[in-house]
Protein backbone atom coordinates (compact mmCIF):
# COMPACT_ATOMS: atom_id res chain seq x y z
CA UNK A 1 0.00 0.00 0.00
CA UNK A 2 1.27 3.48 -0.99
CA UNK A 3 2.17 6.61 1.82
CA UNK A 4 -0.66 8.91 0.82
CA UNK A 5 0.48 12.10 1.21
CA UNK A 6 -1.43 14.44 -1.32
CA UNK A 7 -4.30 14.37 -3.44
CA UNK A 8 -2.30 13.46 -6.15
CA UNK A 9 -1.23 10.09 -4.65
CA UNK A 10 -5.09 9.54 -4.09
CA UNK A 11 -5.94 10.47 -7.86
CA UNK A 12 -3.09 7.89 -8.96
CA UNK A 13 -4.88 4.90 -6.97
CA UNK A 14 -8.07 5.94 -7.90
CA UNK A 15 -6.90 5.82 -11.58
CA UNK A 16 -5.95 2.32 -10.65
CA UNK A 17 -8.63 0.82 -9.01
CA UNK A 18 -11.71 2.84 -10.39
CA UNK A 19 -12.93 1.39 -14.30
CA UNK A 20 -11.94 3.78 -16.90
CA UNK A 21 -15.18 5.21 -18.15
CA UNK A 22 -15.79 6.17 -15.10
CA UNK A 23 -12.34 7.50 -13.81
CA UNK A 24 -12.11 9.57 -17.44
CA UNK A 25 -15.52 10.66 -16.43
CA UNK A 26 -14.62 12.27 -13.17
CA UNK A 27 -11.56 13.66 -14.96
CA UNK A 28 -12.32 15.38 -17.94
CA UNK A 29 -13.41 18.65 -19.22
CA UNK A 30 -15.10 19.51 -22.47
CA UNK A 31 -13.79 19.70 -25.62
CA UNK A 32 -9.99 20.97 -25.62
CA UNK A 33 -10.04 21.06 -21.78
CA UNK A 34 -8.52 24.26 -21.43
CA UNK A 35 -10.56 25.34 -18.74
CA UNK A 36 -10.28 22.52 -16.89
CA UNK A 37 -6.38 22.76 -16.75
CA UNK A 38 -6.86 26.56 -16.16
CA UNK A 39 -9.19 25.99 -12.98
CA UNK A 40 -5.81 24.42 -11.45
CA UNK A 41 -3.02 26.16 -12.97
CA UNK A 42 -4.17 29.81 -12.88
CA UNK A 43 -4.17 28.77 -8.84
CA UNK A 44 -0.33 27.90 -8.70
CA UNK A 45 0.47 31.58 -10.22
CA UNK A 46 -0.66 33.25 -6.88
CA UNK A 47 1.91 33.36 -4.56
CA UNK A 48 1.79 33.75 -1.13
CA UNK A 49 3.38 36.07 1.65
CA UNK A 50 5.52 34.32 4.09
CA UNK A 51 5.60 36.15 7.70
CA UNK A 52 8.10 34.72 10.94
CA UNK A 53 8.11 35.13 14.38
CA UNK A 54 4.28 34.90 15.06
CA UNK A 55 2.77 32.95 17.31
CA UNK A 56 1.33 29.96 15.71
CA UNK A 57 -0.51 28.44 18.42
CA UNK A 58 -3.67 27.72 18.71
CA UNK A 59 -5.18 27.59 14.99
CA UNK A 60 -8.36 27.62 14.04
CA UNK A 61 -10.44 27.56 10.19
CA UNK A 62 -13.46 27.12 11.75
CA UNK A 63 -16.51 28.99 9.48
CA UNK A 64 -19.73 28.95 8.48
CA UNK A 65 -21.81 28.30 5.06
CA UNK A 66 -25.30 29.73 5.11
CA UNK A 67 -25.23 29.59 8.23
CA UNK A 68 -24.17 26.27 8.91
CA UNK A 69 -21.06 25.32 11.23
CA UNK A 70 -17.98 23.71 9.09
CA UNK A 71 -14.38 22.89 10.26
CA UNK A 72 -13.07 24.83 7.10
CA UNK A 73 -14.68 26.93 4.08
CA UNK A 74 -14.95 23.67 2.63
CA UNK A 75 -17.87 21.39 1.28
CA UNK A 76 -18.20 18.26 -1.32
CA UNK A 77 -19.35 19.28 -4.11
CA UNK A 78 -22.50 17.45 -5.80
CA UNK A 79 -20.58 14.60 -8.74
CA UNK A 80 -23.21 12.38 -10.70
CA UNK A 81 -22.57 8.96 -10.80
CA UNK A 82 -20.49 9.11 -7.42
CA UNK A 83 -21.23 5.70 -6.62
CA UNK A 84 -19.60 4.75 -9.50
CA UNK A 85 -16.44 5.44 -8.30
CA UNK A 86 -16.85 2.56 -5.46
CA UNK A 87 -19.83 0.88 -4.34
CA UNK A 88 -21.99 3.37 -2.47
CA UNK A 89 -20.02 6.09 -2.90
CA UNK A 90 -22.36 8.93 -1.92
CA UNK A 91 -23.53 7.25 1.10
CA UNK A 92 -19.58 6.91 1.99
CA UNK A 93 -18.51 10.27 1.43
CA UNK A 94 -21.40 11.61 2.91
CA UNK A 95 -20.37 10.22 6.46
CA UNK A 96 -17.26 10.72 6.03
CA UNK A 97 -18.21 14.72 5.46
CA UNK A 98 -20.71 13.86 8.52
CA UNK A 99 -17.63 12.71 10.49
CA UNK A 100 -14.90 15.33 9.50
CA UNK A 101 -17.54 18.42 10.00
CA UNK A 102 -17.92 19.92 6.48
CA UNK A 103 -21.48 19.47 4.26
CA UNK A 104 -22.17 16.94 1.68
CA UNK A 105 -23.99 17.79 -1.07
CA UNK A 106 -25.44 15.25 -3.14
CA UNK A 107 -26.17 15.14 -6.87
CA UNK A 108 -29.55 14.67 -8.74
CA UNK A 109 -27.54 12.50 -11.47
CA UNK A 110 -26.01 10.02 -8.14
CA UNK A 111 -26.35 6.51 -7.85
CA UNK A 112 -27.48 6.44 -4.16
CA UNK A 113 -31.00 7.61 -3.65
CA UNK A 114 -31.34 10.94 -1.55
CA UNK A 115 -33.31 8.83 0.86
CA UNK A 116 -30.46 6.02 1.02
CA UNK A 117 -28.39 9.33 2.54
CA UNK A 118 -30.64 10.28 4.76
CA UNK A 119 -30.97 7.06 6.58
CA UNK A 120 -27.63 6.09 6.28
CA UNK A 121 -25.71 9.17 7.91
CA UNK A 122 -28.83 10.70 9.76
CA UNK A 123 -27.17 14.25 9.31
CA UNK A 124 -28.81 16.86 7.76
CA UNK A 125 -26.98 17.20 3.92
CA UNK A 126 -27.61 19.37 1.07
CA UNK A 127 -29.15 18.63 -2.25
CA UNK A 128 -28.34 19.73 -5.89
CA UNK A 129 -31.43 20.17 -8.19
CA UNK A 130 -31.29 20.52 -12.00
CA UNK A 131 -34.29 22.17 -13.60
CA UNK A 132 -36.01 19.58 -15.22
CA UNK A 133 -38.92 20.01 -18.12
CA UNK A 134 -41.54 17.97 -16.19
CA UNK A 135 -42.12 20.31 -13.25
CA UNK A 136 -44.48 17.87 -11.54
CA UNK A 137 -40.98 15.64 -11.43
CA UNK A 138 -39.12 18.72 -9.82
CA UNK A 139 -41.92 19.29 -6.90
CA UNK A 140 -41.90 15.28 -6.09
CA UNK A 141 -37.94 16.04 -5.64
CA UNK A 142 -37.89 19.14 -3.86
CA UNK A 143 -40.37 17.23 -1.55
CA UNK A 144 -38.62 14.27 -1.10
CA UNK A 145 -35.79 16.55 -0.35
CA UNK A 146 -38.11 18.43 2.62
CA UNK A 147 -39.06 14.64 4.02
CA UNK A 148 -35.47 13.92 3.96
CA UNK A 149 -34.37 16.66 6.31
CA UNK A 150 -32.23 18.08 3.32
CA UNK A 151 -31.02 21.56 4.80
CA UNK A 152 -30.06 23.69 1.40
CA UNK A 153 -30.61 23.29 -2.44
CA UNK A 154 -28.08 23.66 -4.67
CA UNK A 155 -29.71 24.48 -7.79
CA UNK A 156 -27.43 24.30 -11.17
CA UNK A 157 -27.46 27.17 -13.20
CA UNK A 158 -24.82 26.04 -16.01
CA UNK A 159 -26.17 22.59 -17.59
CA UNK A 160 -29.23 23.25 -19.75
CA UNK A 161 -27.56 21.71 -22.40
CA UNK A 162 -24.40 19.24 -22.07
CA UNK A 163 -20.91 20.32 -23.26
CA UNK A 164 -19.03 17.74 -24.87
CA UNK A 165 -16.78 15.62 -23.20
CA UNK A 166 -14.68 13.39 -25.62
CA UNK A 167 -13.82 10.29 -23.83
CA UNK A 168 -17.58 9.90 -22.43
CA UNK A 169 -18.45 9.39 -25.94
CA UNK A 170 -15.30 7.14 -26.65
CA UNK A 171 -15.91 4.72 -23.88
CA UNK A 172 -19.58 4.53 -24.35
CA UNK A 173 -20.29 5.90 -20.77
CA UNK A 174 -23.27 4.36 -18.86
CA UNK A 175 -24.21 3.11 -15.21
CA UNK A 176 -23.86 0.46 -15.20
CA UNK A 177 -21.45 -0.14 -18.03
CA UNK A 178 -23.05 -2.19 -21.04
CA UNK A 179 -21.32 -5.90 -20.88
CA UNK A 180 -18.81 -5.07 -24.49
CA UNK A 181 -15.85 -6.59 -24.55
CA UNK A 182 -14.19 -3.73 -23.52
CA UNK A 183 -15.74 -2.83 -20.67
CA UNK A 184 -15.72 -6.73 -19.47
CA UNK A 185 -11.48 -6.68 -20.10
CA UNK A 186 -11.61 -3.54 -18.40
CA UNK A 187 -13.67 -4.63 -15.25
CA UNK A 188 -11.26 -8.18 -15.20
CA UNK A 189 -8.51 -5.39 -14.18
CA UNK A 190 -10.50 -3.87 -11.32
CA UNK A 191 -11.37 -6.44 -8.47
CA UNK A 192 -12.27 -4.53 -5.68
CA UNK A 193 -14.45 -2.40 -7.23
CA UNK A 194 -16.37 -5.48 -8.72
CA UNK A 195 -16.32 -7.48 -5.45
CA UNK A 196 -18.41 -4.05 -4.07
CA UNK A 197 -20.30 -3.68 -6.88
CA UNK A 198 -21.44 -7.22 -7.00
CA UNK A 199 -22.50 -6.60 -2.41
CA UNK A 200 -24.55 -3.73 -3.22
CA UNK A 201 -28.25 -2.92 -5.84
CA UNK A 202 -27.42 0.58 -5.98
CA UNK A 203 -26.18 0.35 -9.93
CA UNK A 204 -28.21 2.88 -11.52
CA UNK A 205 -29.32 6.67 -11.05
CA UNK A 206 -31.26 5.91 -7.60
CA UNK A 207 -33.02 10.05 -7.71
CA UNK A 208 -34.31 9.41 -10.73
CA UNK A 209 -35.30 5.77 -11.95
CA UNK A 210 -38.51 4.51 -10.63
CA UNK A 211 -39.48 8.23 -9.23
CA UNK A 212 -39.52 10.12 -12.38
CA UNK A 213 -41.85 8.97 -14.89
CA UNK A 214 -41.41 6.80 -17.48
CA UNK A 215 -38.29 6.44 -16.36
CA UNK A 216 -37.56 2.66 -15.35
CA UNK A 217 -34.13 1.91 -16.66
CA UNK A 218 -32.31 4.80 -17.10
CA UNK A 219 -28.14 4.52 -18.31
CA UNK A 220 -26.82 7.46 -19.74
CA UNK A 221 -26.36 10.67 -18.44
CA UNK A 222 -25.98 12.40 -22.22
CA UNK A 223 -29.42 11.14 -22.86
CA UNK A 224 -31.29 11.88 -19.93
CA UNK A 225 -29.75 15.47 -19.69
CA UNK A 226 -31.23 16.18 -23.73
CA UNK A 227 -33.96 15.14 -23.12
CA UNK A 228 -35.12 15.97 -20.00
CA UNK A 229 -32.99 18.92 -18.74
CA UNK A 230 -34.99 22.30 -19.51
CA UNK A 231 -33.33 24.24 -21.83
CA UNK A 232 -35.78 27.54 -21.05
CA UNK A 233 -34.24 27.80 -18.11
CA UNK A 234 -34.67 31.33 -16.53
CA UNK A 235 -34.72 33.70 -13.58
CA UNK A 236 -38.30 33.37 -12.81
CA UNK A 237 -38.16 29.26 -13.01
CA UNK A 238 -35.28 29.85 -10.06
CA UNK A 239 -37.86 32.20 -8.02
CA UNK A 240 -40.50 29.29 -8.79
CA UNK A 241 -38.07 26.48 -7.00
CA UNK A 242 -37.23 29.10 -4.23
CA UNK A 243 -40.92 28.94 -3.70
CA UNK A 244 -41.46 25.74 -4.18
CA UNK A 245 -38.47 24.73 -1.61
CA UNK A 246 -38.87 27.93 0.97
CA UNK A 247 -35.76 27.45 1.86
CA UNK A 248 -31.86 27.82 1.87
CA UNK A 249 -30.78 28.24 -2.29
CA UNK A 250 -27.83 28.05 -3.28
CA UNK A 251 -27.60 29.39 -6.94
CA UNK A 252 -24.57 27.33 -8.46
CA UNK A 253 -22.44 28.22 -12.06
CA UNK A 254 -22.35 31.80 -12.02
CA UNK A 255 -19.36 33.28 -13.24
CA UNK A 256 -20.34 36.67 -15.01
CA UNK A 257 -21.22 39.90 -12.87
CA UNK A 258 -24.15 40.60 -14.56
CA UNK A 259 -25.78 37.40 -13.05
CA UNK A 260 -24.06 37.66 -9.93
CA UNK A 261 -26.75 40.72 -9.70
CA UNK A 262 -29.75 38.63 -10.67
CA UNK A 263 -28.49 35.99 -8.43
CA UNK A 264 -28.47 38.56 -5.53
CA UNK A 265 -32.15 40.09 -6.58
CA UNK A 266 -33.24 36.35 -7.14
CA UNK A 267 -33.02 36.23 -2.96
CA UNK A 268 -30.56 33.87 -3.14
CA UNK A 269 -28.58 32.67 0.20
CA UNK A 270 -25.02 32.04 -1.58
CA UNK A 271 -23.73 31.75 -5.19
CA UNK A 272 -21.16 29.19 -6.24
CA UNK A 273 -18.72 31.34 -8.79
CA UNK A 274 -18.22 27.67 -11.08
CA UNK A 275 -17.58 26.89 -14.91
CA UNK A 276 -18.65 23.33 -13.57
CA UNK A 277 -15.22 22.01 -13.14
CA UNK A 278 -14.56 22.79 -16.81
CA UNK A 279 -17.11 20.57 -17.51
CA UNK A 280 -19.29 22.97 -19.75
CA UNK A 281 -17.90 26.16 -21.68
CA UNK A 282 -14.42 24.99 -22.59
CA UNK A 283 -13.15 28.63 -22.94
CA UNK A 284 -14.35 30.61 -20.03
CA UNK A 285 -11.78 31.78 -17.46
CA UNK A 286 -11.01 29.49 -14.76
CA UNK A 287 -13.09 30.30 -11.73
CA UNK A 288 -10.45 31.45 -9.39
CA UNK A 289 -9.64 34.26 -12.09
CA UNK A 290 -13.64 34.91 -12.32
CA UNK A 291 -14.22 35.22 -8.02
CA UNK A 292 -12.98 38.73 -7.55
CA UNK A 293 -14.56 40.79 -9.56
CA UNK A 294 -17.91 39.01 -8.44
CA UNK A 295 -16.72 39.45 -5.17
CA UNK A 296 -16.14 43.34 -5.57
CA UNK A 297 -19.51 43.19 -7.15
CA UNK A 298 -21.88 41.49 -4.63
CA UNK A 299 -19.75 40.06 -2.04
CA UNK A 300 -21.48 42.05 0.83
CA UNK A 301 -24.65 41.20 0.02
CA UNK A 302 -24.52 37.65 -0.25
CA UNK A 303 -22.05 34.50 0.04
CA UNK A 304 -19.66 33.92 -2.85
CA UNK A 305 -18.23 30.56 -3.05
CA UNK A 306 -16.46 29.03 -5.27
CA UNK A 307 -14.99 25.47 -7.12
CA UNK A 308 -13.12 24.47 -9.91
CA UNK A 309 -9.75 23.33 -9.43
CA UNK A 310 -8.78 22.83 -5.73
CA UNK A 311 -6.52 20.30 -5.04
CA UNK A 312 -5.03 21.31 -1.82
CA UNK A 313 -5.37 23.30 1.30
CA UNK A 314 -3.20 26.21 -0.39
CA UNK A 315 -6.02 26.68 -2.97
CA UNK A 316 -8.43 27.02 -0.48
CA UNK A 317 -6.62 29.54 1.22
CA UNK A 318 -6.01 31.57 -1.94
CA UNK A 319 -9.81 31.29 -2.70
CA UNK A 320 -10.30 32.42 0.91
CA UNK A 321 -8.28 35.36 0.80
CA UNK A 322 -9.81 36.64 -2.63
CA UNK A 323 -12.88 36.78 -0.77
CA UNK A 324 -14.88 32.96 -1.21
CA UNK A 325 -16.43 32.42 2.00
CA UNK A 326 -16.76 29.11 0.70
CA UNK A 327 -15.21 25.92 -1.56
CA UNK A 328 -16.43 23.10 -3.12
CA UNK A 329 -14.05 20.08 -3.70
CA UNK A 330 -15.65 17.39 -6.23
CA UNK A 331 -12.71 15.65 -7.95
CA UNK A 332 -10.20 15.61 -4.70
CA UNK A 333 -13.26 13.83 -2.99
CA UNK A 334 -13.91 11.49 -6.06
CA UNK A 335 -10.05 10.51 -5.69
CA UNK A 336 -10.24 9.85 -2.75
CA UNK A 337 -12.89 7.60 -3.05
CA UNK A 338 -12.33 5.37 -6.16
CA UNK A 339 -8.94 4.97 -4.13
CA UNK A 340 -10.17 4.28 -0.48
CA UNK A 341 -13.70 4.72 -0.34
CA UNK A 342 -14.85 6.07 2.98
CA UNK A 343 -11.42 6.11 4.18
CA UNK A 344 -9.89 8.29 1.05
CA UNK A 345 -12.32 10.57 1.58
CA UNK A 346 -10.98 11.00 4.70
CA UNK A 347 -7.92 10.74 3.95
CA UNK A 348 -8.33 13.65 1.34
CA UNK A 349 -10.37 16.39 3.88
CA UNK A 350 -7.55 15.22 6.22
CA UNK A 351 -4.78 16.54 3.81
CA UNK A 352 -6.60 19.34 2.81
CA UNK A 353 -7.32 20.79 6.10
CA UNK A 354 -3.66 19.86 7.56
CA UNK A 355 -2.46 22.06 4.23
CA UNK A 356 -4.75 25.04 4.86
CA UNK A 357 -4.24 25.22 8.61
CA UNK A 358 -0.54 24.59 8.16
CA UNK A 359 -0.26 27.52 5.25
CA UNK A 360 -2.65 29.77 6.67
CA UNK A 361 0.42 29.76 9.77
CA UNK A 362 3.23 30.37 7.13
CA UNK A 363 1.24 33.54 6.64
CA UNK A 364 0.83 34.40 9.64
CA UNK A 365 -2.04 33.92 10.89
CA UNK A 366 -4.16 31.86 13.67
CA UNK A 367 -7.74 32.52 12.75
CA UNK A 368 -8.76 32.12 9.14
CA UNK A 369 -11.65 34.50 9.97
CA UNK A 370 -8.78 37.25 10.21
CA UNK A 371 -7.12 36.16 6.52
CA UNK A 372 -7.35 38.10 3.38
CA UNK A 373 -5.90 39.66 0.44
CA UNK A 374 -3.09 40.90 2.75
CA UNK A 375 -1.39 37.36 2.62
CA UNK A 376 -0.96 37.28 -1.46
CA UNK A 377 1.95 38.75 -3.14
CA UNK A 378 0.87 42.16 -4.84
CA UNK A 379 0.61 41.29 -8.64
CA UNK A 380 0.25 37.33 -8.51
CA UNK A 381 -3.30 37.43 -8.26
CA UNK A 382 -6.59 37.95 -10.61
CA UNK A 383 -8.12 41.86 -10.10
CA UNK A 384 -11.89 42.78 -9.39
C1 LIG B 1 -22.86 16.55 -14.67
O1 LIG B 1 -23.10 17.34 -13.80
C2 LIG B 1 -21.60 16.46 -15.31
O2 LIG B 1 -20.83 17.43 -15.28
O3 LIG B 1 -21.33 15.40 -15.87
Amino acid sequence: MPVITNIEDLRVLAEKRVPRMFYDYADSGSWTEGTYRANESDFHKIKLRQRVAVNMENRTTATRMVGIDTKMPVCIAPVGLTGMQHADGEMHAAMAAKKFGIPFTLSTMSICSIEDIAAHTQAPFWFQLYMMRDRDAMVRMIDRCKAANVSALVLTLDLQVIGQRHKDLKNGLTAPPRPTLANIINLMTKPRWCLGMAGTKRHTFGNLVGHVKAVTNMKSLASWTNEQFDPTLNWEDIAWVKKQWGGKLILKGIMDVEDAKLAVASGADAIVVSNHGGRQLDGAPSSIEALPAIVAAVGSQIEVWMDGGIRSGQDVLKAWALGAKGTMIGRAMVYGLGAMGEAGVTKALQIIHKELDVTMAFCGHTNIQNVDTNILLPGTFPKA
